[in-house]
């Protein structure tokens, strides 16, 4: 691994700009769990030190986090883990919400109007949940820990609660405006409606309950009996369709996963219904064509090449991807090939920016919520997971009597057939709705290989940012030689085809740099806040020595690793 350690980009003239740079990741030899709360990392680490995989370690955090970061963390959503074993031998689960039978492509229109509130903040917004089956399915083939101990620390989370935090505390009370309209949530996230302060203690007895269902029963405790009663009772009162029948239907999938190269390095990434892997690898197959090093990191010319690369991915993604099982037609290896990018990269102007479309449409606003962990043990196993329930909470609603939050992720489905417009609505026919048919995301959960060995595993939320984001760690740590830390820390933009502007985190882009952009034809735009929240571990093959990056843009996350 290149190393160095550097303070100051030297921009074009005499102008220079300060970095964040010389962050140092946190170190351990026997394993390691970096996620959006201690908490649930210090779960999974328990499993590690008790004997058990890498997968083991994950579901038992996963479970954690839907009890310790109920804002993503979830048993009520969906998401997609990929495992390689230190065999080499690597795989993606796919454990993507899917449609319920009744799901129609017009299913949001009422009255012939496209209705963005049936569409995202609905009980028809709930697509049928993946999660128990997903962790369940990884840990039949890797796990080697008791179901049931994997999901016991969850149980006592719920049971006994923990700490609230100044973090938490303000995003319930954010929530809580949302999720007025829903008794059973307003009692799981607040006291009668007051808001929990910092330093109280947060306890969810009814979803203790579910959890306990599901460490006897393994999935049978979510998909059959009362879980699933609850669940459907809840629907069939509020206008949902979800059935019994599609909960005992739903299945988690194996899939192969999408395979690249970049610059000596294999990416293994996740294949649809994300469209995350293969925009990765097209990306990084159109950025491999130049020297970005000497280009320089956050240099206004390595900013407009990694823009009109991922214009290019982002238009791709959008043209061509959905779920597999509906699309039997996606052009999958032309469009992760090198000749394809090859093509692509023969399109990019290196002074000038290139227009997006103007036939075709804006993306609709996207929240940041979702999580992503990042785990390696002591033989090397590593999983990178990333699980949503697509708005932070979700739909907001909470299943009375079972204490878990519900997704929104029909939300991730295309507005209707032929709908496309200026105003956001996306009408192309790969990702429309339709019964059983998963929905097309951008998670990105995602590892890479040196020589046959175990190099980084990333991933992070951030609704579409998130394909960009995961590319930015890859670059920082292959291309700019940055650790684990600081590869979390550097700043981070983002352009996604349409709307045809690059949006970057406040101060990482300096006035030069913006003045270079522009010049180049560009429009640019400071967003507020951080974008994504990624987790990464990079091992470092010398030292024999995992490290963990842990991205502090929210407060409550944990790089927690073990040397025992
Ligand atoms: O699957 C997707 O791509 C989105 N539903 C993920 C949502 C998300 O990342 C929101 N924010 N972090």
């Amino acid at each position: 691994m290149k190393r160095f350690t550097f303070v100051i980009a030297v921009l074009v003239g005499a102008s220079v700009v300060l970095l964040q740079a010389g962050g140092q990741p946190i170190r351990a030899r026997n394993g390691m769990v970096v996620s959006q709360s201690e908490i649930a990392s210090q779960v999974g680490v328990d499993a590690l030190e008790d004997g058990g995989t890498a997968v083991d370690a994950a579901v038992a955090t996963a479970f954690a986090l839907a009890v310790t970061h109920p804002t993503a963390g979830n048993i009520g959503g969906g998401g997609f883990l990929v495992h390689r074993a230190a065999s080499g031998d690597a795989v993606a689960y796919d454990f993507r919400e899917r449609a319920p039978a009744a799901a129609t492509p017009t299913m949001w229109f009422e009255n012939e109007e496209y209705s963005f509130e049936r569409h995202h903040l609905s009980h028809l917004s709930v697509g049928v949940p993946g999660t128990v089956a997903g962790l369940h399915l990884a840990w039949e083939e890797h796990g080697t820990l008791p179901w049931s101990r994997l999901v016991e620390p969850a149980i006592a989370l719920a049971e006994d609660g923990f700490t609230v935090t100044h973090d938490f505390s303000a995003s319930l009370k954010q929530a809580l405006q949302r999720i007025q309209i829903y008794p059973a949530s307003v009692a799981q996230f607040s006291k009668h409606g007051v808001p929990y302060e910092a330093g109280e203690t947060f306890r969810q007895p009814d979803l203790a309950r579910t959890l306990q269902r599901i460490a006897d029963l393994g999935p049978a405790g979510f998909y059959e009996g009362e879980t699933a009663r609850l669940l459907a009772q809840e629907m069939a009162a509020n206008g949902g369709l979800i059935t019994e029948d599609d909960l005992k239907a739903y299945r988690a999938i194996k899939r192969e996963p999408i395979r690249g190269t970049y610059r000596g390095y294999e990416i293994i990434s996740m294949p649809p219904p994300s469209s995350g892997g293969i925009v990765l690898v097209e990306m990084l197959n159109m950025l491999e064509g130049y020297d970005l090093v000497s280009s320089g990191f956050q240099s206004a010319r390595t900013i407009h090449l990694m823009t009109e690369a991922m214009r290019r991915g982002y238009a791709d993604r959008a043209l061509y991807l959905g779920d597999p099982d509906f699309n039997p037609e996606m052009p999958v290896t032309r469009l992760i090939s090198k000749s394809h990018a090859t093509d692509l990269r023969d399109s990019i102007d290196e002074e000038h920016a290139s227009v997006s479309s103007p036939t075709s449409f804006t993306w609709p606003s996207e929240s940041p919520e979702t999580t992503h962990f990042s785990v390696v043990d002591a033989a090397r196993n590593a999983v990178s997971l990333t699980y949503t329930l697509e708005f932070g909470y979700g739909s907001g609603i909470v299943v009375p009597g079972a204490g878990f939050l519900l997704n929104n992720e029909m939300g991730d489905f295309n507005a209707g057939p032929d709908i496309t417009n200026a105003n956001g609505l996306i009408g192309t026919e790969p990702n429309l709705a339709e019964p059983y048919k998963r929905m097309l995301s951008s998670m990105t959960p995602t590892i890479l290989t040196k020589d046959g060995q175990l190099f980084m595993v990333t991933g992070t939320p951030g609704g579409r940012t998130i394909i960009n984001t995961v590319l930015q760690t890859i670059l920082n740590v292959v291309d700019f030689g940055m650790n684990a830390q600081e590869a979390t820390d550097a700043p981070r933009f983002h352009h996604q085809w349409l709307p045809d502007r690059i949006s970057y985190e406040r101060l990482g882009f300096s006035a030069d740099t913006i003045a270079l952009l522009e010049a180049r034809g560009h429009t640019l735009q400071a967003r507020n806040g951080g974008q994504g929240t990624a987790q990464l571990i990079v091992f470092d093959v010398e030292r024999n020595l995992l490290e963990g990056g842990l991205d502090r843009r929210r407060p409550d996350g944990g790089a927690v690793g073990t040397d025992r």
